[in-house]
């Protein structure tokens, strides 16, 4: 689907259909709305008003025109209260269209771009094509590709003016998904394809960053004693160690190391899951597909700062070398750990991953990992927990979900609980004493091997998978923080 930003006059395009906005409130003038409900002989304030459309977010209403406009249709897209008004109400009006104009296999959509009223065009553009987009998304690895309808899709800003401008959201609304498609698409493909070696091979396809691989014999080399007892489960599908570094042309403004937890299969180990919770574990590699996402555009996206992204990756199996619970291991800062429940491996392959990162003294850490099932039962589904040591940088990025519409909130990094992970034969056991606050004692975990870095842990165990369609979400892998990631880059 080609994209354009045209400014001619949206009522002399021909298009099957002509996408309008309406707010619920009365009162935010819409040029665009009046000029076509003149066209129409007022028959969209008549409809509105005897079928009582409530212009709920994403509430859409299709009205074919009969010959009194070019276009075959109008669309009414509900943009709910002007007071609740955001940019995610915005990517909820761009994945309704899209529904929509694939419904009716709609070739060529002409829409307005909703919310000027209220918003920065470009922000508002960046926030409809993004949203369609996202929403188009589908995971046809395994199935026959249904071709898409629309070939053309036409956003009419207000003014020319700002026609620059908005042709740059547009595109960088393109990359953004670009970015979360990969994403999705990794963490969609079953853990037999995806597994250790298809993660590494993801990795080295990226352009515009320059990538190292380790293998096994070279993780031993590093003694990444920690990760290496997760993948010991594993002589199938042997463990990778992948680094990705993007460098800005100019001096970079700060150095910035990304750690995704790159479990391609969790099966608990020797501590197994049970059948149900091991449904959904091809997931537990999510962070690590968020970074990889995440690198796959940021070339691209030219943040001032260099990037670094690593993932261990690795399977957690049962096998005859596996790792055995009361099994101690060492990770790569020297810190012994006690292995008391094999199903706690993501903590133990961050952990490597994060004091490697850490030895190249980077200005701020930020991990993010598929960690804890306690972070779905403290913040449901849809929320990523977040955890670290630099207040700033929580804050930072907590503000850029709310920009990006992926919630974050806050967890304590309880000093009191600290305790808990204290081990009789070793510095440290890998699951702490009490079953309560597991997100937090997992935190505190790894906050064992950051040193002293401003640091950020972002919990994606339960936002990283859905098991249902949200709106512009299909179900499946979500690409949850490529978006809010790229966006934090971008403020430096
Ligand atoms: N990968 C899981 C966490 C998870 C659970 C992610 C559900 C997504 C959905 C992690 O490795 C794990 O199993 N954690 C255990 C830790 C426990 C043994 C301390 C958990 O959360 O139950
Ligand atoms: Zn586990
Ligand atoms: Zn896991």
């Amino acid at each position: 689907m080609k994209i354009s930003v045209d400014i001619k006059s949206f009522l002399s395009l021909g298009c099957d259909i002509l996408a309008v906005g309406l707010f619920q409130s009365k009162g935010v003038k819409n040029p665009f709305f009046d000029q076509i409900d003149e066209r129409l002989k007022r028959r969209l304030s008549r409809l509105i008003k005897k079928e009582d459309f409530k212009a709920d977010v994403a509430n859409t209403k299709l009205i074919y025109t009969e010959g009194l406009l070019k276009a075959r249709s109008v669309l009414i897209v509900g943009l709910g209260d002007k007071q609740k008004f955001n940019l995610e109400t915005i990517r909820k009006a761009g994945a309704a269209i899209q529904t929509q104009a694939k419904q009716i296999k709609a070739g060529i959509v002409v829409s307005e771009i909703m919310g000027t009223a209220l918003r920065d065009a470009p922000d508002c553009a960046q926030a409809l094509v993004e949203g369609w987009l996202l929403n188009q998304y589908r995971f046809e690895r395994y199935v026959k590709k249904t071709p898409e309808s629309v070939r053309q899709w036409l956003l009419c800003p207000g003014q020319s003016r700002l026609k620059a401008n908005i042709e740059r959201a547009v595109r960088l609304a393109q990359t953004l998904t670009e970015g979360v498609y990969l994403c999705r698409d990794l963490v969609n493909t079953p853990a037999s394809d995806m597994n250790p070696l298809a993660l590494a091979r993801a990795a080295r396809r990226l352009k515009g960053v320059r990538k190292r691989v380790h293998n096994l014999a070279a993780i031993k080399k590093m003694k990444m004693g920690a990760f290496l007892g997760v993948a010991r489960g594993s002589t199938a599908n042997p463990p990778y160690f992948i680094e990705m570094h993007y460098q800005p042309k100019a001096r970079a403004k700060k150095r910035i190391a990304i750690i995704g937890k790159g479990v391609t299969f969790d099966s608990g180990g020797y501590s197994i899951k049970h059948a149900k919770a091991m449904e959904t574990m091809k997931d537990d590699m999510a962070g690590a597909a968020a970074v990889i996402g995440l690198m796959s555009i940021v070339s691209r996206l030219k943040p001032r700062v260099a990037v670094s992204g690593y993932i261990a990756a690795t399977e957690n199996m049962v096998d005859g070398r596996a790792q055995r619970p009361g099994d101690i291991l060492r990770a790569l800062n020297g810190k012994t750990i006690e292995v008391l429940n094999t199903d706690a491996e993501g903590r133990l392959t961050m952990a490597d991953a994060l004091a490697y990162a850490n030895k190249k003294k980077p200005d701020y850490i930020i991990d993010i990992a598929t960690l804890t099932g306690s972070c779905l039962v403290a913040l449901g589904t849809q929320y990523t927990g977040i955890l670290g040591n630099d207040q700033e940088l929580m804050d930072k990025l907590i503000a850029c979900g709310n920009e990006t519409g992926e919630k974050i909130w806050q967890l304590p990094l309880a000093d009191e609980y600290r305790e808990e992970l204290k081990s009789q034969i070793a510095d440290l056991k890998n699951i702490a004493t009490s079953p309560y606050g597991g997100t937090i004692t997992a935190a505190l975990f790894l906050e064992n091997f950051v040193g002293k870095t401003k640091w950020a842990h972002l919990d994606i165990a339960g936002p990283s998978f859905s098991e249902k369609n949200l709106p512009y979400t299909p179900a499946g892998g979500t690409g949850v923080m490529v978006r809010t990631l790229a966006q934090l880059l971008s403020e430096f």
